[in-house]
């Protein structure tokens, strides 16, 4: 019984020491992203509350080795390829940073991010059966399928990412399946600017947590 206790108290102390870490880590973070991790339009920095830990880390993974951020016309790919080495490679993280950084974010509250344009929600609601068979029927993401949540996502970053996959700015490094798949899509689809501002107008309003705050992935 002593021993279990034990093992408890360790656990709990463990999980509380991460927590720490992970809080301190993403203080640097906060500059951009803000401190509850929603995004600023202004520095052109997205929502990251609701994103998956695996696809934080493997988004990280990519802006430090050039996967993501590298191509000469990605302004905002490029600071976060400043930040990420920081925390992905080894020579500058001798500990291991990625991990508590990964779970600290995954686990920020829920936050909507703030959008900009004047989509219509409707007409978006109808465009995004395109998207719900990999990104799931509310946007809520889908870890099978490598897609990413897009529920909340502020309509400005939507419309850039879309064109970075089909210009290829994003997605286009061999060996970047998950990119390629989405690269895809993009070129694929006949989507212009307006149509994603609608599609994001009613992801936006989209919660990808039940009542008790718990993904729904
Ligand atoms: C100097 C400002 C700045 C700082 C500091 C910063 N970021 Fe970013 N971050 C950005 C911008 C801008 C983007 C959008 C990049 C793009 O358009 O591809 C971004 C994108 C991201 C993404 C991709 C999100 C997605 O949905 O794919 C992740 C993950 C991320 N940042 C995590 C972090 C973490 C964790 C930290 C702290 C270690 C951090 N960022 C610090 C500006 C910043
Ligand atoms: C065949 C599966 C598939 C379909 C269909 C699909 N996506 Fe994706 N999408 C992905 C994957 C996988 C990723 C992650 C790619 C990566 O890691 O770079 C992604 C990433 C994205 C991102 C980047 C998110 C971020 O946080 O940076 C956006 C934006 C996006 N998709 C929008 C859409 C929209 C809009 C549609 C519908 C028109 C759509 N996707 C349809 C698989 C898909």
């Amino acid at each position: 019984m002593t021993r279990l206790c034990t093992l408890i108290a360790c656990t709990l102390l463990t999980g509380a020491a991460i927590a720490q870490d992970g809080r301190e880590l993403f203080f640097s973070c906060a500059g951009c992203h803000g401190a509850d991790g929603a995004g600023d339009p202004a520095k052109g920095a997205p929502n990251l509350t609701g994103l998956s830990a695996v696809y934080v880390a493997r988004q990280m993974r990519a802006f430090a080795t050039g996967r993501r951020g590298a191509h000469a016309d990605d302004f905002f790919g490029s600071q976060m390829t400043l930040m990420a080495p920081i925390y992905v490679d080894a020579s500058f993280a001798p500990d291991d940073r990625l991990t508590p950084l990964t779970n600290f974010v995954a686990a920020l509250p829920w936050r909507s991010a703030p959008s900009r344009f004047d989509g219509d929600a409707a007409r978006g609601a109808a465009a995004w059966a395109a998207c719900a068979t990999c990104h799931g029927a509310r946007g809520e993401g889908n870890p099978a399928m490598a897609a990413p949540r897009l529920a909340g996502v502020s309509d400005w970053y939507l419309v850039r990412q879309f064109n970075n996959y089909r210009t290829g700015i994003r997605g286009a490094t061999p060996g970047d399946m998950d990119g390629l798949v989405m690269a895809a899509t993009a070129r694929g689809a006949s989507l212009g600017d307006s149509d994603l501002a609608d599609i994001a107008a009613w992801l936006v309003t989209q919660v990808p947590v039940d009542d008790t705050g718990t993904p729904i992935q």
